[in-house]
């Protein structure tokens, strides 16, 4: 890890491995930049795959012993509904897929993955991107026939997502065909923030019981003012953040790079907390 810089951890998801690595020598304040972004990326990495840890451990017994009619017994509240057998299948992959996508979009970060593993690289980024299309539409038939909690909000927030992600995968996939590397790096990036766009809302909101004890939210209805700003800032935030980090790789002076590293050391303090507040409140009692 100690080797890894910002513009390499936050540029490399899916990218050809064979692709020449811009090479430019780094200012003090691009180190600190990339120093801030290596924390970010520790902590998010440690909070995906805890998330990867509850979905294989709470849905993967279920499944493997009691086939899709288990899911009755699981987290979800429609998990399984008798006669509905595309909902019932569909529902099933999702969560299955999500098991393989979280999982893999960190280890499509890590630069030395991409260096001594190409192949294993290349092939995890075709299937993370083909993946996140399709568990996306099967998402679509999921929220519009069985919904989500979180009233017309919710429907809408995370079909936007979904629109989101096959959109950022098609133009990712359209700049590497175009061999714009530098372009179709940037789009991988954006898109796995919009992959993710299901885990931040998970500890952002565990974010906000844990400090504020849940205002803005009707446990009854899961409902409210913060949850309405959730369902969108779960696609905004991250990627308002990201813009950020690339704005300042992209200027010449040391004051917009240190201005990014301040707002993502900011926002690796409130991804350590949710991953906190998510794991011991949300998905270890859960196991
Ligand atoms: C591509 C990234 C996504 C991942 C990794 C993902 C993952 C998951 C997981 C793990 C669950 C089980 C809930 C839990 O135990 O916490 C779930 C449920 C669900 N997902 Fe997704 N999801 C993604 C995108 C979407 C999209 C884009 C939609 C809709 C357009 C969607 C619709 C649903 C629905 C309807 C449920 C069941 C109800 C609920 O728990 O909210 N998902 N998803």
């Amino acid at each position: 890890m100690a080797t890894m810089n910002s513009s390499a951890a936050f540029a490399s998801l899916a990218a050809p491995p064979h692709a020449a690595e811009p090479r430019r020598r780094d200012s003090w304040a691009d180190r600190v930049q990339s120093a801030s972004g290596v924390l970010w990326f520790l902590a998010a990495a440690a909070g995906q795959w805890l998330f990867v840890a509850y979905v294989a451990g709470h849905y993967g017994p279920r499944l493997l012993r009691g086939g899709l009619p288990a899911l009755e017994r699981s987290a979800l509240p429609d998990g399984y509904v008798p006669g509905d057998a595309l909902g019932n299948v569909a529902i099933a992959f999702h969560v299955v897929v999500a098991i393989v996508i979280v999982g893999g979009g960190p280890l499509q970060l890590i630069p030395a993955i991409r260096r001594y593993f190409p192949s294993f690289h290349r092939w995890l980024g075709r299937t993370y991107v083909t993946l996140a299309v399709v568990t996306s539409f099967a998402g679509l038939h999921l929220v519009w026939t069985r919904g989500v909690p979180g009233g017309l909000v919710g429907h809408v927030a995370i079909s936007l997502d979904a629109v989101l992600i096959i959109t950022f995968a098609a133009i990712a996939v359209r700049f590497a065909m175009a061999r714009r590397i530098d372009l179709h790096r940037r789009w991988t990036m954006r898109l796995f923030m919009v992959v993710s766009a299901v885990w931040f809302f998970r500890i952002g909101l565990m974010f906000w019981f844990m400090t504020t004890g849940g205002i803005g939210i009707d446990p009854e209805t899961f409902q409210g003012p913060f949850l309405s700003f959730m369902y969108f800032a779960q696609m905004a935030l991250p990627l308002g953040v990201l813009e950020i980090h690339f704005r300042a790789q992209d200027a010449s002076s040391a004051a917009p790079k240190l201005a990014a590293s301040l707002v993502i050391l900011a926002s690796t303090a409130v991804t350590a907390m949710g991953v906190f507040a998510a794991t011991i409140g949300m998905w270890l009692p859960r196991l």
